[in-house]
C-alpha cells in the first residue's frame, strides 16, 4: 500500500469525523472543523491516504520548505488524489508566534502500526517549521502509552500535567516539549528518524 499525506479539505471532515469516532471519546462537530480549516493563519490540517496503486503526481506541487522534506521522495510527498483513496488518519497543528501546538492525530484502527502515526506527526513537524515554529507541544492522556511513545521518539518530553483536563472521565493530561527543533542535534535526529520511516513506508509498496 501507499500512504501519502495531503491537506485536509472541508471535502474530507465526514471521513476525519468517521475516524475521529473511532478514535477519541469526544468528537468535533463539523462546524468547528470548517473554522479550524479556514484559519490558515494559524491553523493547519492534513490526511493521510491509503492507495494500493501509486498516487498520480500533482501538476503544480505545493511549496515545501520543511527540513529534510527531500528525503521522503514521492512515496509521501504531498498528492493531490481528490479525495479518492481511501482517508486513513489525521492530524492538526496551531501555530502562535514559535510556538507550535498539535492538536490531534489519529489513525483508523485497521491501519495502525503501519507508520502512518509517524508520516502525519513529521509532516505536522514540516508545517510547523513552514510556520515559523521552533518547538513543539502537546498534551496527551496519561494512559495513552502508544501516543507518549510515538512523540519520546521524536524527541517530546513530559514537562508536567494538566490534572483532570479530559472531561470524560477526569484524566490528567501529560504536557509534552520538544527541545528546540532547529539545533543541528534534532535536525540530525529527525534526519535518521525519516530515513527509517522512509524504508518502512517504501518496505509495504506493492511490488510488481
Ligand atoms: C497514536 C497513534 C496515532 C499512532 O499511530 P500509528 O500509525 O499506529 O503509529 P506508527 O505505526 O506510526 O508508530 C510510530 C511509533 O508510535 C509508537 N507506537 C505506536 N503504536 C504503539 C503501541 N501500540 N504501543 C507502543 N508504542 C506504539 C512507537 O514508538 C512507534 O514506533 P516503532 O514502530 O518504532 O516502535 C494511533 O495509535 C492512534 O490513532 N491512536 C488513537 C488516537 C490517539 O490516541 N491519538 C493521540 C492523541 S494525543
Amino acid at each position: 500500500m501507499y500512504y501519502f499525506v495531503e491537506p485536509m479539505t472541508e471535502a474530507d471532515i465526514p471521513q476525519v469525523q468517521a475516524v475521529e469516532q473511532t478514535s477519541f471519546h469526544t468528537n468535533w462537530s463539523a462546524t468547528t472543523y470548517r473554522r479550524e480549516l479556514r484559519n490558515t493563519a494559524s491553523c493547519r490540517y492534513v490526511v493521510a491516504r491509503a492507495s494500493p496503486t501509486p498516487p498520480p503526481p500533482r501538476a503544480e506541487r505545493p511549496r515545501r520548505n520543511g527540513l529534510f522534506a527531500h528525503l521522503f521522495g514521492s512515496l509521501v510527498n504531498p498528492h493531490y488524489f481528490g479525495g479518492a483513496a481511501p482517508l486513513v488518519g489525521y492530524g492538526g497543528l496551531w501555530v502562535t508566534l514559535e510556538e507550535g501546538h498539535i492538536t490531534v492525530i489519529a489513525v483508523d484502527p485497521p491501519y495502525r502500526g503501519r507508520g502512518i502515526g509517524e508520516l502525519l506527526l513529521n509532516s505536522l513537524i514540516d508545517a510547523s517549521f513552514e510556520m515559523g515554529s521552533t518547538a513543539l507541544t502537546l498534551e496527551v492522556r496519561d494512559s495513552n502509552t502508544a501516543a507518549q511513545q510515538l512523540y519520546l521518539k521524536y524527541g517530546f518530553l513530559p514537562a508536567g500535567k494538566r490534572k483532570r483536563y479530559y472531561t470524560d472521565n477526569g484524566e490528567d493530561a501529560v504536557i509534552m516539549w520538544t527541545e528546540p527543533m532547529n539545533t543541528p542535534e534534532y535536525q540530525a535526529r529527525l534526519r535518521g528518524l525519516r530515513q527509517q520511516l522512509y524504508t518502512r513506508l517504501r518496505d509495504q509498496v506493492p511490488q510488481p
